[in-house]
């Protein structure tokens, strides 16, 4: 998978990209994330990417102008499946949304910034927008690392154990159960004794109770669904 992030502020990528699964996938071959500079696109000589709004108010807008360059300048070279802008009022981002966008062969993610993007950007570049949560964000690129690392930690081969992906909290539209390692006993604190019982069915039987309480409990819209 290629996934192109248009960004004015690459660098917050770095610290998110080049750890654990993302890492892997990178060095796997699996992934390949390119970061755009969206200033680079800008021809004027103070490299603007922000003008004021038409018709007055408070905030900036991100111009058009640099955002379609490089969208046309990435799509000479590739035909991409999605082009998505990281909105707060996009669809909301859940583990189903993932899962779909997990089997694309590639995807530019756009971050805004200021007041919001230039509407005809949204209207006639991008393809798909997406929100990680009803809550406003000082731009887009903490939500893009959030969307890059549900996608790529579900794609085959990212993850050391693929069952693991399976098993994830939503996967099934279950919580997943409580989890427990050594030592058994922690200041009388136990671990439960089914799990170290080595009977699988039962242990699997505890596991699937403890899923569903903890759906109902948590987020019982879940099961309703
Ligand atoms: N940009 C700012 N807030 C955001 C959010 N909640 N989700 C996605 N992109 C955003």
């Amino acid at each position: 998978m290629q996934i192109d992030i248009l960004t004015i502020f690459p660098d917050m990528f770095d610290g998110p990209f080049s750890h654990s699964i993302i890492k892997r996938a990178k060095e796997k071959g699996i992934i390949t994330i390119n970061l755009h500079n969206i200033r680079d696109y800008t021809t004027d000589k103070h490299h603007s990417v922000d003008d004021y709004p038409y018709g007055g108010g408070a905030g900036m807008v991100m111009m058009i102008e640099p955002v379609c360059r490089l969208i046309e300048n990435l799509k000479a070279k590739t035909s991409y499946d999605e082009i998505i802008y990281m909105s707060p009022d996009g669809e909301l981002l859940g583990q189903k949304l993932a899962n779909r966008l997990s089997l694309l062969k590639n995807m530019i993610i756009l971050c805004g910034h200021y007041k919001g993007i230039d509407e005809r950007i949204r209207e006639h570049l991008v393809t798909m927008e997406i929100s990680i949560g009803d809550y406003v964000l000082s731009g887009g690129e903490l939500a893009a690392a959030v969307l890059t690392d549900t996608i790529v930690r579900i794609i085959p081969g990212a993850m050391g154990d693929e069952a693991s992906a399976l098993s994830d909290s939503y996967q099934d539209d279950l919580i997943s159960p409580p989890v427990y390692t050594r030592p058994y006993d922690f200041n009388g604190w136990k671990a439960p004794d089914v799990l170290l019982s080595g009977n699988e069915k039962e242990i699997n039987k505890w596991r699937n109770e403890k899923s569903i309480e903890r759906t109902k409990q948590r987020r019982p819209r879940l099961l309703d669904d």
